[in-house]
């Protein structure tokens, strides 16, 4: 190798340590390395169906088609993204919007990451010594995500992992504490890691918890249609937004329109008025401008295909609606497997979560085990992905679980 001398005194580069791999995304590489025949991804949050695929939507397909025939242009289109896209998603997570608009600003953004680093920046702009609360356990890359840009971070309690059910009178009194103007992360649906979701009763009192405190709801709702219909899923969200003055979603494509690589997402700031809207949407695209200057377009144009077309727009509901009847089953299915092979331990929370996760109830030394042993990953907290449970391998993994427990 060749030696380098003066003038260089110290090597940028070599100041630097070695970062751990993220929990999550190395066991895409650790289970693709292994070799044994049986091994079993339950690791990262894709939909994968009965045969163990992540297929491109049908609808999609159609849309990228059409795309490719009629779009003469891939020159910018702003920091924005596209106004269509942003208009369709405000629909799809609000519902009837047409007499808020003018409070209701939306921008793509790459991704529900691309998303929430954005609305970090804007927070961190409008207020840097508010608190973000997020939930006890929340997705493993909110705190570095939100943290790393600067916000502080404080949680409360969402899960008892010993009794497998919500904290939630831990959860209100704790948020009940928060001093106003902090920052409520709320998981729009599908709670990740625990699948345990607020029922509309919980939501109802969430929402007079941050009125009375007058805390933001900063909702990330990475999975609508996942855990029940689109607009089920929403309730949530739209029983806060005719509540308070401002509100931050965080919406993703990746999961509900199978869009992963191409990270396709949005941005909605809901301001007090239509004035204040204006500016946090100079302030936002201004963050995006000296971020990644503007959000790519492929997957959102096809997204926004598929939402304004009727045809295309049932096709895309009938695919998501079973794969969200495939996660339901798969959570029958591995729960009575361990009804037979683990009868003294009562594993029924996991039919009760939605989406794509749960926690197993196991210790990382077990996932270990579990990873080693039999060749099955999932990540070390013991959350699992439930679509890559199938009819095929159900038995094997019960029988692993028991053997390990
Ligand atoms: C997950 O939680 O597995 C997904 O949201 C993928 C990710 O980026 O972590």
């Amino acid at each position: 190798m060749r030696a380098f001398t003066a003038p260089w005194r110290l090597l940028l580069f070599e100041s630097l340590e070695r970062k751990p791999p993220d929990a999550i995304l190395k066991l895409i590489a650790e289970h693709a390395n292994d070799p044994r025949d049986n091994k079993i991804d339950l690791g990262v949050g894709v939909y994968r169906d009965a045969a163990g695929n992540t297929p491109v939507f049908g609808a999609i397909k159609t849309a990228e088609r059409r795309l490719l025939e009629t779009q003469t242009s891939k020159s910018y289109l702003g920091s924005r993204g596209a106004v269509d896209f942003c208009d369709a998603i405000q629909a799809l997570v609000f519902g009837d919007v047409a007499d808020r608009n003018d409070r209701v600003m939306t921008l793509q953004t790459p991704g529900g990451s691309g998303a929430l680093r954005v609305a970090a920046d804007l927070i961190l702009r409008a207020d840097p010594n508010t608190t973000v609360w997020v939930s006890d356990p929340t997705w493993n890359n909110h705190v570095p995500l939100l943290g790393g840009a600067g916000l502080k971070l404080e949680s409360y309690p969402y899960y008892d992992v010993d009794q497998n059910e919500l904290r939630f009178d831990a959860m209100l009194d704790v948020l009940n504490q928060a001093p106003s103007g902090d920052i409520a992360l709320l998981h729009g649906c599908c709670h990740n890691p625990t699948g345990m979701d607020l029922s509309t009763a919980q939501w109802d009192a969430v929402v007079e918890v941050v009125v009375a405190r007058g805390l933001v709801p900063f909702i990330d709702f990475a999975y609508q249609g996942f855990a029940g219909s689109l607009d089920e899923d929403a309730y949530g969200v739209r029983a806060m937004l005719d509540r308070v003055p401002e509100m931050i979603v965080a919406t993703s494509c990746s999961k509900n329109f199978g869009l992963y690589r191409e990270r396709v997402g949005a941005l909605t700031f809901v301001s007090a008025n239509a004035e204040a809207a204006e500016i946090v949407g100079s302030q936002s695209l201004n963050i995006v401008r000296t971020l990644y200057s503007l959000p790519p377009d492929h997957g959102g144009a096809t997204v926004t295909m598929i939402l304004n077309d009727p045809d295309l727009r049932n096709d895309w509901l009938t695919e998501l609606t079973d794969m969200r009847q495939r996660m339901k089953e798969m959570r029958m299915l591995i729960v009575a497997g361990l009804g037979k092979t683990a009868p003294d331990r009562d594993f029924s929370h996991i039919e009760r979560a939605n989406g794509m996760f749960c926690y197993l109830g196991v210790s990382p030394q077990q996932v270990a085990r579990l990873k080693q042993d039999y060749g099955i990953y999932l990540v070390d907290s013991g959350r699992i992905n439930v679509c890559g449970i199938t009819s095929d391998n159900v038995d094997y993994l019960a029988e692993s679980i028991a053997a390990v427990i």
